[in-house]
Order: structure tokens, then C-alpha cells, then sequence
């Protein structure tokens, strides 16, 4: 399970990082990966309307961290996090650039139909903080969350916000914090932080197990934390994979090949499926090891790549079934 933090005020030492850094630790004891993005550190540059995502299904801007970073990291995240203090009764502008820049994601939802492999089982939460005591104060922001959550296909589940924080210090010095804090992860991590931990193996993670990923989170999301990596990873994905998936309407942009060594120490499996990469795959103790044997369709023609496609969809609906 990976968490992802947006902190979206400036202040690094502030309250919105305190009330983040609460819930990212919190989620950590129940296994969970995380990873802050302080946004006003990112390069991450306006959205341009240039309605260029919603014809190519990519934006413009190439060349910042929106593009190099946070797209894919918000596609791997099982949960996102946005937190941000209260300017001008809305988000700061840092995140507020990071949250117009998900048009790229709408579009590729919306007007390409495609399905984010993770989009069955995302949650969204949003952490907030404001000086006065208003009670519409949050209501503002809580619209234009909802409204992200839509964009970057996470079930919006809920938030935490607290009045008449200002200095600093004001929100640690807040009793019911912690524990209100403790108490949304539990509920809302404890299902997610339960399923079977499944890593798909192969040499170049570009092909088959990227195929294999995707099929088991979008179909058994529910019951496999599924990821996977590769012995020698590409630089990138492979295209006509991506597109004999999205013949099945699932969407294989922003994913990136890792190494297994990377995966494992993230994430400890309970299964790993080898396709392949045979005696070279490290071996995790306690780890159910299975091999499917399946042929490495990269430089064939497409045909054998939709094969493979299909191949590997029978197969990870075995896998869902045996660990249900
Ligand atoms: C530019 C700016 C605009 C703000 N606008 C509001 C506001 O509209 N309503 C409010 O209650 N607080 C407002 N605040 C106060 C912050 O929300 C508050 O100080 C918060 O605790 C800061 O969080 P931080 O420590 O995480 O930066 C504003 C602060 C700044 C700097």
C-alpha cells in the first residue's frame, strides 16, 4: 500500500506538514509506504488551457515535475492525501497548480475512456487548517477535492480540518489531533492494508509484468496489493503493450519499470509470479514463489502481444480466485 502526501503550504514546519506527517507516520504502522511531496518545492508549472490533453491525452508542459514525477506517482498511490492551510478560502496556490494540472487525468478518463488500473480502490483524503472560525471556512476547498478526487480516480473519503489554527505552533498544541488523526487512518487504511501483497516479476518490467499488475489491481484491487519490477528495467514502458491494453480500455500511461531490488525493500511480498526471469529473481523468505512460464512478447508482432494480453488476464483471475 503506498500513501501519497501533497503538503501543499509553504510553510515546511507549519501545521498542515505537523497534521500530514501525523497521518503518513500513523499509516507507516500499518505497513504502508509513503512518500510527501512538499509542492512549493516542485517545479510545477500552470496549467495553460490549452485543451491539448483533452485531444491527445497528454499535456503540453514536458518539462517539469508534474510530467516527470507526480503523475506517476499519483497513478501508484492507493491513497492520496491533499493537505493544505486555508488561503483565501481555498487551496494554496501551489497546490491548486498541482490539482489543474489533473485535467490531464480527467481527459484521459472522460474523454479517452480509459480506465487508471488503481481507479476501483483509490481513496482521497483531504487535511486542512484556517486562522478563523467560519463555519463555510472549509467549504470551498472540500468542492474542489471532491472534484480532484474525480479527476485523479480516488474515492473521495473524507477529511480532516480544524478552526482557529494560525501560529506555527497552534495545531500541536490541538488535544484531539492525534487521535482523530489515528483513528481515519485505521478505518479507512486497515482493508487496504490487509490484502495479499502480490509482486509480478519479469526482466524488463516493461511487458508482462506491467500487464500482469494492471490486470490484477484493476480487477482484484480489492484483495491483491499488487506490484511489480524487473530484473533489468527499460527506461520505459513498451508501447505496443500499452496499447493492446488500452484495446481492453486500460490505461498503462505514466507507469515506469523498477527494479526488483527497489520493490522489495519497499514492500515485502507475500507472492511472487516469475515469468521468466527464473533462478534470477531475489529470492524474499516466507514469500510464495509461482511461475507462469509466459513468453516475452517484446519486438513480436502485435497479435502475439494480445496473446500475451490475454494469457495473462486468464491467469491473473485464477490468481484473484485462489487468494479470495
Ligand atoms: C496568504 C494567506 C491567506 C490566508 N487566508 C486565510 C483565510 O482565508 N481564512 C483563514 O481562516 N485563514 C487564512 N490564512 C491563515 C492560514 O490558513 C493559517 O495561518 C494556517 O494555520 C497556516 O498553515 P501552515 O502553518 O500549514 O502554513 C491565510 C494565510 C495566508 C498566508
Amino acid at each position: 500500500m503506498f500513501v501519497l502526501g501533497l503538503q501543499g503550504s509553504p510553510r515546511k514546519k507549519g501545521n498542515t506538514n505537523h497534521l500530514l506527517s501525523i497521518f503518513l507516520n500513523e499509516a507507516e504502522t500499518l505497513g504502508a509506504r509513503t512518500r510527501t511531496i512538499h509542492v512549493a518545492d516542485c517545479n510545477i508549472q500552470m496549467c495553460r488551457g490549452c485543451m491539448s490533453c483533452e485531444k491527445k491525452g497528454l499535456c503540453v508542459i514536458t518539462d517539469d515535475e508534474m510530467t516527470s514525477d507526480i503523475y506517476s506517482l499519483i497513478r501508484d498511490a492507493d491513497v492520496v492525501v491533499a493537505a493544505t492551510p486555508i488561503y483565501f478560502y481555498s487551496a494554496t496556490a501551489q497546490l491548486k497548480a498541482l490539482i489543474d494540472r489533473s485535467q490531464t487525468l480527467w481527459s484521459r478518463k472522460y474523454r479517452f475512456k480509459l480506465a487508471d488500473p488503481k481507479s476501483k480502490n483509490r481513496l482521497g483524503v483531504l487535511l486542512s487548517v484556517g486562522a478563523t472560525k467560519g463555519e463555510n471556512l472549509f467549504a470551498g476547498l472540500e468542492l474542489t477535492m471532491k472534484y480532484f478526487c474525480d479527476a485523479i480516480d480516488a474515492d473521495y473519503s473524507g477529511n480532516l480540518t480544524y478552526r482557529q489554527i494560525e501560529k506555527k505552533e497552534d495545531l500541536a498544541n490541538s488535544p484531539l489531533v492525534f487521535t482523530e488523526t489515528r483513528d481515519m487512518v485505521n478505518r479507512l487504511l486497515t482493508p487496504l492494508s490487509s490484502r495479499k501483497k502480490v509482486l509480478f516479476a519479469c526482466r524488463e518490467n516493461a511487458c508482462r509484468s506491467q500487464m500482469a499488475a494492471a490486470f490484477a489491481q484493476y480487477l482484484g484491487g480489492d484483495k491483491i496489493d499488487a506490484f511489480s519490477g524487473g530484473t533489468s528495467p527499460a527506461n520505459s514502458v513498451n508501447s505496443v503493450m500499452a496499447g493492446t491494453m488500452q484495446e481492453k480500455g486500460i490505461d498503462m500511461a505514466f507507469r515506469k519499470p523498477r527494479t526488483l531490488e527497489t520493490v522489495i525493500s519497499n514492500t515485502k511480498p507475500d507472492i511472487i509470479v516469475t515469468m521468466g526471469c527464473g533462478e534470477q529473481c531475489p529470492f524474499v523468505p516466507g514469500a510464495e514463489k509461482i511461475d507462469w512460464d509466459i513468453p516475452d512478447p517484446a519486438g513480436k508482432p502485435e497479435d502475439f502481444m494480445r496473446h500475451v494480453r490475454d494469457e495473462i488476464d486468464q491467469k491473473v483471475k485464477e490468481l484473484i480466485r485462489k487468494v479470495s
